[in-house]
């Protein structure tokens, strides 16, 4: 009806992973800050709004989505990395609260806006995540202030007035257990001491999902991970009488399972002992493979697919011009035949807001399934015209 490639989400499985979230731990000052890197579709923002998530921005871009999809200017945590002047003025005048990440940014932050509000991102030396690219803190990274920096903060909190609102961190993208995370937010907390005025500590995001369910991988433990919050937070509050606001801020886990990608099979081949599965799922449509080898689970929909004893190891790829445009190797699928449909599953975090014109190609539609199982288209496909418009004549 939508024709491939195209991105489905399900409207249910969005809902429920909210409220996964927001049920972490009990406690009437802790927030959930969708991270929106992970996926910008307005109606997908408009859907998280509504089950009382707040979100966190890494750009005025997504500052700008996000006021859109009616998120108030105070819902919106803005976590800049090495921007300019500008685009710090532009979420001072939307009324967005900044958190800077290097003590120039925090000096460039107090000239522009002398007697505000900031946030601070902290590195906390423990990193975590699913392939080096994505781990956010620790030494070999770009990201954060250093705790051996404390004072340097305050010298130019006081140099400029500002208020300290927050201390944030994000100590990488993807674990399936808890101990690093719990063991950084500790840490925060322990950080958060130094600042009478607080308000609020964000843990970050990370939570990862079980990409190769098939082959047997756990989810994340929701319980663990929310009782050894739970006690860190009951610890401090304890300890210090004070109700600090505590933020999370998951994205991947918020959306990946509620998406597939749907791509349709144009050509089967065999290049030396190799059968290849031909798609029109280029790494424009999904760079995570080629940019992480992630791996996805893929399923096949056809009319012979799935026959038992059918199975073989094929090598799926796209339609782009380069040898490492995979989106599976040597996978054992189904039997699968050209004209099949092919769902590449867990695709709704970091799948189209990392899609590109690369090769001139369009970028796909994006599809919604409502909870009474309606189909919704939710943003357009792009056409040639899109491809030519910002050229001068
Ligand atoms: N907070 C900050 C400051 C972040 O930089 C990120 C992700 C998150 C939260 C959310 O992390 P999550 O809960 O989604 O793991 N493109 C990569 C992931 C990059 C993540 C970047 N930062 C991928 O496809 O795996």
């Amino acid at each position: 009806k939508y024709g491939t490639p195209l991105y489905v989400y399900n409207e249910h499985v969005l809902r429920t992973r909210c409220r996964e979230m927001k049920n972490l731990v009990s406690y009437e000052n802790f927030r959930v800050n969708y991270s929106a890197k992970a996926n910008t579709n307005l109606s997908i923002l408009r859907i998280l709004r509504d089950e009382g998530l707040f979100v966190d921005a890494m750009s005025p871009g997504e500052i700008a989505i996000e006021l859109r999809a009616g998120f108030g200017p105070s819902d919106i945590l803005y976590i800049c990395n090495n921007v300019s002047e500008d685009e710090m003025l532009f979420a001072i005048k939307s009324g967005v609260l900044t958190s800077v990440d290097s003590l120039s940014q925090l000096e460039r932050y107090g000239r522009l806006n002398r007697g505000g509000r900031v946030a601070v991102r902290i590195n906390p030396g423990i990193g975590a995540g699913h392939h080096a690219k994505v781990i956010t803190a620790g030494k070999d990274t770009k990201f954060g202030i250093g705790p051996d920096s404390i004072d340097d903060i305050k010298t130019i909190l006081g140099r400029y007035d500002l208020r300290l609102a927050g201390l944030n961190q994000h100590i990488g993208s993807f674990f399936l257990t808890a101990g690093a995370y719990c063991e950084a937010a500790s840490f925060l907390l322990s950080l958060a001491a130094e600042f009478p005025e607080i308000e609020f500590v964000d843990f970050g995001g990370g939570f990862g999902i079980p990409y190769r369910r098939r082959e047997g991988e756990r989810p994340l433990d929701l319980d663990v991970l929310g009782k050894g919050l739970q006690q860190i937070i009951d610890a401090w509050v304890r300890a210090s009488g004070k109700k600090i606001t505590v933020k999370i801020e998951p994205g991947r886990f918020i959306v990946a399972e509620s998406g597939v990608l749907l791509g349709q099979v144009h050509s089967i081949k065999k290049n030396g002992d190799r059968k290849y599965v031909g798609t029109d799922i280029g790494f424009n449509v999904l760079a995570r493979p080629v940019m992480y080898d992630a791996y996805h689970d893929i399923e096949i929909y056809g009319s012979s697919a799935g026959k038992a004893g059918d199975a073989e190891p094929v090598t799926v790829v796209g339609n782009i011009c380069e040898t490492g445009d995979i989106i599976a190797r040597d996978r054992v699928l189904p039997r699968v035949e050209e004209g099949d449909i092919i769902g590449v599953l867990d695709a709704g975090a970091y799948g189209m807001v990392m899609s590109s014109n690369y090769n001139c190609r369009l970028r796909p539609a994006e599809v919604l399934i409502d909870l009474n199982g309606g189909d919704r288209p939710i943003r357009k496909r792009e056409e040639l015209d899109d491809l030519v418009r910002h050229f001068p004549e």
